[in-house]
């Protein structure tokens, strides 16, 4: 495991960037990127559109997403979908056949075309306040693929914001799981400011439990960690 500490989240924005740059320019065929979604990787977003804009990253890459809400329009504030639309693929020129987007209507066939493409090369996760990642909520199996999972009460409260209230959170959310997670090559873990202190010291010191998916991601072979100094700071 790697772990970068970075004084802020422009910092944390770029060296997540650098890395994912790094680890996908190093083969010269079809690289698959898992994105992940919410307030942690925006910035980092705007990092890899301009490096996509400048022809750094280049048209061998494939995108994905690793969650989505189960029964919302997917063009409203909140899901997944939106959030990629409005921060990353609206910035860029990315065909529709590079911009994968997993629903309620495709997860099941998600792992087979993950594995058509040859696995995923580099996953982005950010981390909930509760361990979740992606949106493997607490006490998921170690051993799950793509699936619908349940949402704590506790992801409804921290995501309540974007959809207008804790309430008009869905109930469920389609994710890839914890071993779709551990089968990628590389993990990128980012997290910014003191309400995720305690989840990162839990998932990277702690013990590796169900009770906090994150803990598991030090078991993986390729971990690198971003994380600002707010959300650093139990380490
Ligand atoms: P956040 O969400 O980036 O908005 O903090 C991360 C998560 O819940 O996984």
């Amino acid at each position: 495991m790697k772990i970068v500490i970075t004084d802020n989240y422009e910092e944390m924005s770029r060296e997540s960037a650098n890395f994912i740059i790094k680890s996908l320019l190093s083969e010269n065929k079809k690289m698959t990127l898992g994105l992940a979604t919410g307030n942690t990787p925006t910035g980092l977003y705007k990092e890899l559109t301009s490096a996509i804009n400048k022809g750094i990253l280049g048209d061998n890459i494939i995108y994905f997403n690793i969650d989505e809400y189960c029964d919302i329009d997917l063009n409203k504030n909140g899901t997944c979908n939106k959030y990629l639309v409005d921060n990353f693929y609206n910035n860029v020129n990315i065909p529709a056949e590079r911009a994968i987007y997993l629903n309620e209507n495709n997860y099941g066939s998600y792992e087979d075309m993950l594995s058509k493409l040859g696995g995923i090369d580099v996953v982005i996760l950010g981390i909930g306040e509760n361990g979740h990642i992606a949106y493997n909520e607490p006490y998921a199996k170690f051993n799950t693929l793509t699936h619908v999972q349940y949402l704590s009460e506790t992801s409804k409260l921290q995501h309540g914001e974007e959809f207008g209230g804790k309430d008009k959170v869905p109930p469920t959310a389609v994710t890839i799981g914890i071993r779709t997670i551990m089968n990628a090559k590389h993990v990128l873990l980012m997290a910014s400011g003191d309400k995720k202190a305690e989840a990162i010291k839990k998932a990277l010191q702690g013990e590796i439990t169900e009770e906090m998916p994150a803990s598991i991601l030090q078991l993986h072979p390729n971990l690198h960690v971003v994380v600002d100094k707010e959300a650093a700071k139990l380490l």
